[in-house]
C-alpha cells in the first residue's frame, strides 16, 4: 500500500528544497517526531562545513548513513535527509519516500551564501543538481512541493485537475468500477475510457446506496477475485458504501475512491472511514479501511447542481476554523487541496478515531441534534452551519465567517427532541469540541447543560 501509515516518512531532495522546514511542519501536523539528519550530525559532530574540510565528503556520507540508520529506530517518524544522501544507496527499511522538489534557481537563491560546502560555486551547484535529479526520482514514491503535498502523498491522496483521465497511474488491474446512475451518467464514460475496468456496477443514487440491501446486491454481483481493486466513483454516500463493500467483500480488497462532490473531496473520501446505515440510524455499521489511493479531480465538481455545490461549503468552513486559515476564500482546486490535506493529517495522526480526530466533530454535536429535532427535514450542511455558529458562540469567538459564508438561519424543529438527541449523542456527559481560538481546537470541553441547551435553542426557530 502506497501510504506512510505506520511507516517512516522520509523526505529527500536537493539543497534549498526546504526539507527541514517542511519536515518540521509535517511532523507537527502528523504528531510525529522529526529526525533532521543534517541537524543531528551538526549537533553531535560539528558543522557540516568543518566535517567536509577536515574529514572529506566520503567520511561525511558515512556519517550520514549512520545517522539515517539511527533515525529509523523506534516509532514512525518524519525523517529529513541531507541533499546528498541519495548519492549512496539509501539504507531504508520500511519507509515511504517523498521527493521535495525545488527549481534550480530557487535552490541556488536559497543556498548561496549559506555556508554550505556544496553551495559555493554556481556551476558546480548546477552540475550536482542535474546529477542528483534522477537519483531522487528513483528512490521516491512520490514528488511534493510543500507540506500539504507531502501530507497528501503520505495519505495516498492525489489532487489534480484532470486526474480522472490519468487513472491508469493510480489503479492496478483488475479493477471493478462502482458508481451510481447520476454520476455514472455524467463521468462514467470518462472513467471507462481512462481505465480498462473488468466489471462495472451501480449502487442507488444518494443515501440509498448505504442501505443494507443495496450493499448486499453489490456483494453478490461482484466477480473480482482477491487480486482485484474496487474503484468508487461518486459522492460521499457512494464512496461510504462502496468502501464498506471493499472492506468486507472476500474479507477486504484494496479500494480507490474518486469523490465527485465537494463533501467527498474535502471530507468523506478521506481518512478511511466507511459506513452503511441501519433503520436505527446512519453510519451504524462500517469499517476503517484506508484507501490504497484516493484520486481527487476538482474538475469533476463543475457538473454539481448548485445546491450540492454549496452543501460542501459548511465542512470547508469547519476545516478553515480548525486550521485557523480562511480556506473557504481560496479558488476551488486550491481550496480542495488544502482542506483535503488538513483532514488527511488529522486522520494519519489518529487513524482509528481515538483522540485528535474528534476535532473534526466541531459543530457536529449541535448539527446532529438539529437534524434529529427537525426529523431530518434540514440538510446536513444547513445543520453543520448552525452547529458551527453554536460552537463559535460557546467558544466566545467571532461568528462573522460562518455568518458571511454560510448565512445560517434558525430552523423549525422540536426543541425537546433536539435536546434529547444532543444528550444521547454525548452518552451521558456533555463534552464538546470548541476552539480556544481559530486553529486551536479544544476537545472534550465540559460545559453546564443549561448553557449548552440555551445555545441549542438559539438555533431553532419559534
Ligand atoms: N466517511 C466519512 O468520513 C464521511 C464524512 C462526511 C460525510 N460522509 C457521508 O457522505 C454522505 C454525503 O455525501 P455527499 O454530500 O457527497 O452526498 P451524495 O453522495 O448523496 O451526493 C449528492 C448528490 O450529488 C450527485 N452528484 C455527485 N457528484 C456529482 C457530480 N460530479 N455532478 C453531478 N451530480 C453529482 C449525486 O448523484 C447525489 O444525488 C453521507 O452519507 C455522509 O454520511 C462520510
Ligand atoms: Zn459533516
Amino acid at each position: 500500500m502506497a501510504t506512510a501509515l505506520g511507516r517512516h516518512l522520509v523526505l529527500v531532495g536537493f539543497m534549498g528544497a526546504g526539507k527541514s522546514t517542511i519536515g518540521a511542519e509535517v511532523a507537527r501536523r502528523l504528531g510525529r517526531e522529526l529526525a533532521d539528519v543534517d541537524a543531528q550530525i551538526e549537533r553531535a559532530e560539528g558543522s557540516i562545513d568543518g566535517i567536509f574540510q577536515e574529514r572529506g565528503e566520503t567520511a561525511f556520507r558515512e556519517l550520514e548513513g549512520r545517522y539515517l540508520a539511527e533515525a529509523q529506530a523506534g516509532q514512525p517518524k518524519v525523517i529529513a535527509t541531507g541533499g546528498g544522501a541519495v548519492e549512496r544507496p539509501l539504507a531504508l527499511e520500511d519507509a515511504f519516500v517523498v521527493h521535495v522538489e525545488v527549481a534550480l534557481e530557487t535552490a541556488w537563491e536559497r543556498s548561496r551564501g549559506s555556508g554550505r560546502p556544496l553551495a559555493r560555486d554556481e556551476a558546480d551547484f548546477r552540475r550536482r543538481y542535474e546529477l542528483r535529479a534522477p537519483l531522487y526520482a528513483e528512490v521516491a514514491d512520490v514528488r511534493a512541493r510543500d507540506a500539504d503535498d507531502v501530507i497528501l502523498a503520505a495519505a495516498g491522496i492525489h489532487v489534480e485537475t484532470g486526474a480522472l483521465q490519468l487513472l491508469e497511474r493510480f489503479v492496478e488491474e483488475p479493477a471493478a468500477l462502482v458508481t451510481e446512475p447520476v454520476v455514472g451518467g455524467i463521468h462514467g464514460a470518462d472513467a471507462q475510457l481512462a481505465f480498462p475496468f473488468v466489471e462495472s456496477h451501480d449502487l442507488p443514487t444518494g443515501e440509498a446506496a448505504k442501505e443494507v440491501a443495496a450493499v448486499e446486491g453489490l456483494w453478490r454481483s461482484l466477480r473480482l477475485g482477491r487480486d482485484g481493486t474496487v474503484v468508487a466513483l461518486g459522492g460521499g454516500a457512494l464512496t461510504d458504501a462502496a468502501g464498506f463493500v471493499a472492506a468486507t467483500y472476500l474479507r477486504g480488497l484494496p479500494w480507490v475512491p474518486i469523490p465527485t462532490t465537494l463533501t467527498g473531496q474535502v471530507d468523506a473520501a478521506i481518512g478511511g472511514k466507511t459506513a452503511i446505515d441501519l433503520l436505527e440510524g446512519k453510519n451504524l455499521v462500517g469499517a476503517f479501511h484506508w484507501p490504497d489511493q484516493t484520486v481527487i479531480d476538482p474538475a469533476l465538481l463543475a457538473t454539481l447542481p448548485e445546491q450540492e455545490a454549496r452543501s460542501g461549503l459548511a465542512e470547508v468552513v469547519k476545516t478553515g476554523l480548525l486550521a485557523g486559515e480562511p480556506l473557504w476564500e481560496l479558488p476551488e482546486p486550491e481550496l480542495v487541496r488544502r482542506c483535503a490535506a488538513f483532514k488527511a493529517a488529522v486522520c494519519l495522526r489518529d487513524p482509528h478515531d481515538r483522540a485528535d480526530r474528534k476535532m473534526l466533530n466541531l459543530g457536529h454535536t449541535f448539527a446532529h441534534a438539529v437534524e434529529a429535532g427537525a426529523r431530518f427535514g434540514v440538510s446536513h450542511s444547513e445543520a453543520v452551519a448552525l452547529g458551527l455558529l453554536a460552537a463559535l458562540r460557546l467558544s466566545g469567538l467571532d461568528t462573522s465567517a460562518v455568518e458571511d459564508v454560510l448565512a445560517p438561519e434558525p430552523v423549525p424543529a422540536d426543541r425537546e427532541l433536539a435536546w434529547q438527541a444532543l444528550q444521547r449523542d454525548k452518552k451521558g456527559s456533555l463534552r464538546l469540541v470548541l476552539l480556544t481560538r481559530p486553529g486551536e481546537p479544544a476537545i472534550d470541553v465540559q460545559l453546564p447543560p443549561e448553557q449548552v441547551r440555551a445555545e441549542l435553542d438559539r438555533l431553532i426557530a419559534e
